[in-house]
């Protein structure tokens, strides 16, 4: 089959690199994309416009193709409605409509949804007036959780210690609508302490399949110091010993498989990722956010430990035959999605001033750009398993040259037997790859 993948970023390049590797596709198109897709064996890039202007085009681009499933990468593909879209023109899209998209677009929603659904989650206030948010903070004890409701880029939380820095906030994103209408209405909730962990599941909304869990390191310093990023590296699995025996059990029947039947009960139609951000608290695990798509840049290192077809286990959700593909006679074992042993970990190389402002069009040093550094890669090692794998997320091709077009411009990603092993194998790739101003965390996995 072909495929088509919406997105440009990391997880866009793994999304590309992982369908394309499944036996039952022949194309992957991504529009549209970025070098790392581009160079991809079996995938091209595709210019076309992925603004509802352009919902047109893609649905007669995907009958002219021959694109028998529709995979959306970022929320806000979704939140414009492209699944309601195409799924309405007769195309499979894996990804959930407006409604579903709902649970990331409002963290008010969100929470509510935990809430009517017995999903453990923090207290949460929601304020859409600046002086009852302003109240709040005076007649409660921190720290403050403060969320903006609705989509941020990664943006729209902090976490405020002193009073004065909570109610600056509010104002901020209240009134001068520092974070345009996303923070008009904001969601406080209790702080948490503990680790967190991110639980994905693919889901027909009948089925669900759980995804390995991942960690993700979201501050921009070593030791998680600095201000938050979209994610500076990530790996998986996460060692959950120290918890006891029950918690991956829990957080699949507590948080994934309950999430799954209230999208249900609610009559929503929901085919896609659930992506459920995890505190673990002494009391168990606890929502702290909803998304509803692949996470960046958890996917760069949950999909090279998933084994099976994927594009068909993805179409398979689009068609909401989940459950015939997982359990039923028809499909063979082998393609059936199982997860590997191995290890995986990405570090993200990033532009000097990420997240604040940072310079593009830099140049990057070391990568090949046609097959080569972008293709899985077999170092001899003395199993002769590892893999490591560079997945663009802010390149572009300038005058024939590599450079960087945004904050974090690449996840370099290894699997291998073991954690240790996989990090040192992802550090030494970073480690032959240059760029002025680049940075990553030493301490990923750690
Ligand atoms: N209730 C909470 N208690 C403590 N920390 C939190 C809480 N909610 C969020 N955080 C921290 O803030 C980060 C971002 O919050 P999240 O709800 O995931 O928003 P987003 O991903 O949209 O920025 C979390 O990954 C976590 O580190
Ligand atoms: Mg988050």
């Amino acid at each position: 089959m072909n495929v088509l993948v919406t997105g440009s970023g990391g997880r866009e390049h793994a999304l590309a690199w992982r369908i394309a590797r499944s036996p039952s596709v022949r194309r992957v198109f991504v529009a549209p994309g970025n070098p790392g897709t581009a160079s991809t064996e079996n995938a091209e890039n595709v210019a076309l416009d992925i603004a509802p202007s352009g919902f047109e085009d893609i649905a007669r681009f995907s009958r002219e193709k021959e694109v028998e499933l529709v995979v959306v990468g970022p929320e806000n593909h979704l939140a414009d409605g492209l699944a309601d879209y195409l799924r309405a023109a007769g195309i499979n899209v894996f990804g959930p409509g407006k409604a579903g998209t709902m649970l990331e677009a409002s963290k008010s929603f969100g929470m509510e949804f935990a809430r009517r659904h017995g999903i453990p989650h923090p207290s949460s206030e929601t304020f859409d007036d600046r002086r009852e948010a302003e109240d709040y903070v005076k007649n409660t004890p921190g720290p403050w959780v403060i969320k903006t409701d609705g989509l941020a880029l990664g943006k729209g939380v902090t976490i405020a210690t002193g009073r004065e820095a909570a109610l600056e906030t509010v104002r901020k994103v209240m009134d001068e609508g520092a974070l345009g209408e996303a923070g008009r209405r904001v969601v406080f909730q209790e702080f948490l302490e503990g680790q967190e962990v991110t639980a994905m599941c693919i889901t027909d909304g009948e089925y669900m399949v759980p995804l390995p869990l991942a960690r993700d390191h979201k501050r921009v310093g070593e030791g998680d110091t600095g201000p938050m990023t979209g994610g500076m590296g990530a790996f998986s699995p996460v060692d959950l010993r120290r918890y006891g025996e029950g918690l991956e059990e829990a957080i699949r029947k507590e948080v994934l498989e309950r999430a799954v039947e209230g999208l249900r009960a609610d009559g929503i139609d929901y085919r896609g990722v659930l992506y459920a951000g995890l505190m673990l608290t002494r009391g168990g695990p606890k929502v702290l956010e909803f998304n509803v798509r692949f996470g960046d840049p958890e996917t760069q290192c949950v999909l090279p430990r998933l084994e099976g077809d994927f594009a068909r286990v993805l179409l398979a959700c689009a068609k909401r035959e989940l459950r015939e593909y997982m359990t039923g006679d028809a499909v063979r074992p082998e393609d059936r999605l199982r997860v590997k042993v191995e290890a995986c970990a990405t570090v993200v190389m990033a532009s000097a001033g990420y997240p604040g402002s940072y310079k593009k069009g830099v140049p990057i040093h070391g990568l090949a750009l046609s097959g080569g550094a972008q293709a899985p890669s077999h170092p001899a090692g003395a199993s002769g398993r590892e893999d490591v794998i560079v997945f663009h997320a802010g390149t572009k091709i300038e005058g024939g040259t590599l450079v960087t077009s945004g904050g974090r411009v690449l996840s370099v990603t290894a699997l291998a037997p073991s954690l240790d092993e996989a990090l040192r194998l992802a550090y030494d790739k970073v480690s032959s790859i240059e760029f002025e101003g680049a940075f990553y965390r030493r301490d990923i996995g750690r």
